[in-house]
């Protein structure tokens, strides 16, 4: 492999990080930019902590043409984006449907287009199984394969869901033009050494995150969003795959876009082990080392029963598998949320960096 820069937007959040890491293990120079609106720069000095190598950075807003073309003009050489910068809550993108427009669609368009004025023809997205809404509508596309037909049922799925149609027709129209569309489904855990993971600004709204909360006595117990769905215990069911795996993946779809340009294509990243609200909250009590207090509640507004993946496509045309167990996401979460309570802000504990 000739040694290319790779773009990263969005590089100092939970997925990003994980995957400038893997980038620079696998030999790849990386400049990432951040507006650091969920995030801090303290999550590129764990990964140089853990590699040994550090990404050069920008406070970049990808809103901003004029930065952007800033950071492409500095450095010719890169010749690939791993797009993630985004607004990600679902809620909220309810409430501020147009920030989430305005920033997820508008920001990509910047993207591209400054790409396109520099050359750059490679690009992998973030997009999400939210695309697909309830996919039971569906007959036999659970679990779920990439040719489901996608309905989101948000304005944030929404937005993943259009920026997918203009990386498709930016491609269609720029046939030397490569897209990754990787539909991740539940991320979680984080790095085994417990110095690297998760660290959101705000309050979280994913169950794994809420749950460290909830070990670590941030909260009181865990709400449990209806337990009358049809499966084996009444709670709905996801498909959680590791963040490290999930990290893999894309260097898996780079390679791929870089090596056979494939032109625009949707791959989903998951397990395709489907796991029910309550298995989690059993898995992480047994990494914990005690039952963790629930309560059931009634279901969340715009919940399905069942997203879980065919993962099939990705394991056959990227060569990648998820490979870490659901038992690691959760022994790798609660090492990370047990001995750092105040995520980046605090220096992590000796004894981890001196293992
Ligand atoms: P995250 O919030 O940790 O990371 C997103 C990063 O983008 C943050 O560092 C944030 O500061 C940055 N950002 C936001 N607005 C920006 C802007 N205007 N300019 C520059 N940077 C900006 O979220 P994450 O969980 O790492 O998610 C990464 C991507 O994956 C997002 O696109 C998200 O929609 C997508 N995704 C996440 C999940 C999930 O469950 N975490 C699932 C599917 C898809
Ligand atoms: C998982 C399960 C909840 C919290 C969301 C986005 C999706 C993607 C991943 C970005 C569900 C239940 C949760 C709680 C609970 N993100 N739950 N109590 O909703 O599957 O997916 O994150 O793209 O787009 O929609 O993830 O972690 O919120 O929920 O019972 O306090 O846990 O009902 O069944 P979700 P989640």
């Amino acid at each position: 492999m000739s040694t290319k820069t790779v773009l990263v937007t969005g590089g100092t959040g939970y997925i990003g990080s994980f995957t400038t890491l893997e980038l620079l293990a696998a030999g790849y120079d990386v400049v990432v930019i951040d507006n650091l609106y969920n995030s801090s720069v303290e999550a590129l000095n764990r990964i140089e902590l853990i590699c040994g190598k550090k990404p050069t950075f920008y406070n970049v807003d990808v809103c901003n043409e004029s930065q952007l073309e800033e950071v492409f003009s500095k450095h010719p050489g890169i010749d690939s984006v791993i797009h993630f910068a985004a607004l990600k809550a679902v809620g909220e993108s309810s409430e501020i449907p147009t920030e989430y427009y305005r920033v997820n669609v508008g920001g990509t368009i910047n993207l591209i287009r400054v790409m396109h004025n520099h050359g750059v023809k490679n690009i992998v997205f973030s997009s999400s199984a939210t695309v697909y809404g309830d996919a039971t509508k569906h007959e036999g596309m659970i679990p779920i394969p990439e040719h489901c037909p996608i309905g989101p049922t948000n304005p944030y799925g929404r937005t993943k869901m259009m920026i997918e149609m203009v990386i498709q027709d930016h491609c269609e129209a720029n046939p030397d033009w490569n897209g990754a569309l990787l539909r991740y489904f539940n991320p979680g855990g984080a790095h085994p050494s417990g110095i690297m993971g998760e660290d959101p600004l705000g309050d979280p709204y994913n169950l794994l995150p809420l749950l460290g909360q909830v070990a670590v006595g941030r909260r009181e117990k865990i709400k449990v969003f209806g337990d009358d769905y049809d499966s084996h215990d009444g709670t709905a069911i996801r498909d959680y795959i590791h963040v490290i795996d999930l990290a893999k993946g894309h260097i898996a779809a780079l390679d791929k876009l870089r090596n056979d340009k494939p032109g625009c294509r949707a791959w989903n990243l998951g397990t395709g082990k489907g796991s029910t609200v309550f298995d989690i909250v059993k898995a992480f009590s047994k990494a914990v080392g005690k039952d963790l207090p629930y309560e059931v509640v009634g279901r969340r507004k715009g919940d399905v029963l069942n997203l879980t993946a065919v993962p099939k496509r990705a394991n056959e045309e990227l060569h990648w598998k998820a490979e870490k167990s659901l038992e690691e996401t959760c022994n790798d979460l609660w090492k990370w949320v047990s001995n750092n309570p105040q995520g980046y802000r605090q220096a992590p504990p000796k004894e981890l960096l001196d293992a």
